[in-house]
């Protein structure tokens, strides 16, 4: 419950953050690179603005917001099993780095280094979390996703903002040299169906607090 009061008071908004974990077997996974910084920043953001916030998160370095309503979970199945339980909510923003593949042939017990050759992995492609709550009965008014993007960043944005059904696409640049990957600033463009805003190189907390003051703007 929120304890704030704010221009989200009374709004219900759904946060994914972190990455996902897909298991190769009990003591291996694979994942996404993910501190889940920037979700944790608009967590807080939109509980400082009076939201009540479920935050669905994966493993993550950072400590979960204290007052949001939590569901951790491991897998990107699991995550949009969690997502379809919070459901219905004013505004959902996907900040979470889903792995695109899980391991179809993930192993029961502990694969042992046996001599009999190398394991081979056999991978099957996970849900779109994003683009199926874009396409379900329970779309949220708002739907924000993310684009991490190592090039054409403006041009991919656009384009997944199309594919996936979504209102805004945060973008950005996510090359290494940028060194936004794990820190604690982010340089990013917002993509409506107005077109391309680029902002200031900024913290991901101020990043977050622009992003909360518009989505309160939007749901008016
Ligand atoms: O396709 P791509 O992974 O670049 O899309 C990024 C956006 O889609 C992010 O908002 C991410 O949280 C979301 N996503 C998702 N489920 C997936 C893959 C991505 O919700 N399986």
């Amino acid at each position: 419950t929120a304890v704030n009061d704010g221009p989200l008071k009374g709004r219900h908004i759904l946060v994914t953050s972190g990455p996902t974990h897909e298991p190769i077997d009990p003591v291996r996974y694979i994942a996404n690179r993910s501190s889940g910084a920037q979700g944790t920043s608009i967590a807080r953001a939109l509980l400082s603005l009076g939201a009540q916030v479920t935050f669905v998160t994966g493993p993550a370095d950072k400590a979960a917001p204290m007052g949001v309503d939590l569901v951790e979970v491991q897998t990107a199945d699991q995550m949009l099993e969690a997502v379809n339980s919070a459901l219905p909510a004013d505004a959902a923003i996907f900040a979470a780095a889903v792995a695109d593949w899980r391991v179809a042939n993930a192993a029961d017990q502990k694969i042992k280094k046996d001599g009999n050759g190398l394991p081979v992995l056999e991978f099957a492609e996970n849900p779109d979390i994003l683009a199926s709550v874009c396409a379900g009965k329970q779309k949220p008014k708002l739907v924000v996703g993310f684009a991490a993007e190592t090039q054409n960043v403006i041009e991919n944005a656009t384009a997944k903002r199309k594919r996936k059904g979504c209102d805004w696409i945060v973008a950005n640049d996510v090359s290494p040299s940028t060194g936004i990957m794990g820190g604690s600033e982010n340089d990013v463009t917002l993509i409506s169906e107005d077109g391309a805003e680029n902002w200031p190189r900024m913290g991901k907390d101020q990043v977050a607090q622009r992003l909360a003051e518009k989505i309160a703007e939007a749901l008016g």
